[in-house]
């Protein structure tokens, strides 16, 4: 049947977007698949309907796209969507909420504190600084690809970089920052790719190292040895069904120095870029970039 690849849309991640679409839809073009780029930027959802799309893949970031809001509107016109559904899509976008969730599921996830745009009160900076371990990210709660993101080290940075964080989200959370290595999992069907390790000179994984720079290095294999790779599989895996995820996705990591793993956060529209990490992941498996666009294709809650 036809089917619509939808990316560039609206969000702060859209130029992330209209890079992963543009690679998911020529590959689909090249399997022979009958696929139309569709940008909800520009063309309403209820011409979807209207063109007889049978199946959506979803390749749209960040909000508007991947925070549920777009999962429930194909669910209401009657279109199957790719990836994760309503509540997962909502979940795995709030950063603050997937704490919350893994905590009560004694799920590991690094300590923090969320502070709101209407409360923040500047003068506890100090305070929460020290009680964070005197290294803080700051992240908007709905937000991707590092956008709006900072690592900091004294009262005043947290101060602004707070301010800042409030530009993109009235809910931002402050986490403490796990030094050691970072690692994502990415998840397709009933399959746990391998591992990946990142890493930058950088002060952090941060837009740039993502999409920008050339000295960030990435090991696929990752080094963890046989057992860690379970486990940390196991755990993606966890924690991204505690949020509801489901068909495909990614979980990110940080690991302490005494091999200690703590969840970041799961993505459930990760990026299909050149320099992304799920294309890299299912490289590493054996799977091209072809199989891997028709598998998301495949993936289909409703
Ligand atoms: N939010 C970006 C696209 C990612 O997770 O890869
Ligand atoms: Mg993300």
């Amino acid at each position: 049947g036809k089917v619509a690849v939808l990316f560039g849309g609206t969000s702060a991640e859209r130029e992330v977007s209209l890079k992963s679409g543009q690679a998911v839809l020529d590959a689909l073009l090249g399997a022979g698949v009958d696929a139309h780029a569709f940008d909800p930027a520009n063309a309403e959802l209820t011409e979807l309907v209207a063109a007889k799309f049978q199946r959506v893949l979803i390749m749209l970031h960040g909000r508007g796209g991947e925070d549920g809001t777009l999962q429930g509107a194909l669910q209401q016109l009657g279109i199957p969507y790719t990836g994760s559904g309503v509540l997962g899509s909502a979940l795995c976008m709030d950063k603050v909420r997937s704490k919350w969730i893994w905590q009560a599921l004694g799920l590991p996830t690094a300590e923090y504190q969320v502070v709101d745009k209407s409360s923040f009160n500047a003068d506890l900076c100090g305070d929460i600084l020290s009680r964070l371990g005197g290294i803080v990210m700051v992240k908007p709660a709905n937000e991707g690809s590092s956008i709006g993101m900072a690592k900091v080290s004294t009262a005043t940075e947290l101060q602004e970089a707070v301010t800042q964080a409030f530009q993109f989200d009235h809910q931002v959370l402050l986490e403490r920052f796990i030094t050691g290595q970072e690692f994502t999992v990415s998840l397709l069907g009933d399959n746990t790719l391998p591992s990946i390790r990142m890493q930058t000179p950088r002060t952090f994984y941060d837009y740039e190292a993502k999409y920008q720079s050339d000295t960030t290095q990435y090991f696929c294999p990752s080094g963890l040895d046989g057992q860690r790779e379970t486990q940390l599989g196991e755990l993606a895996r966890q924690a991204f069904a505690a949020l509801g995820g489901s068909g495909w996705g990614r979980v990110d990591f940080m690991q302490d120095k005494d091999g200690q793993f703590y969840l970041l956060e799961a993505n459930t529209v990760p990026g299909m870029t050149q320099k992304s990490l799920v294309p890299m992941a299912a490289k590493q498996a054996g799977m091209s970039f072809t199989e891997l666009a028709l598998e998301v294709l495949a993936t289909s809650e409703v």
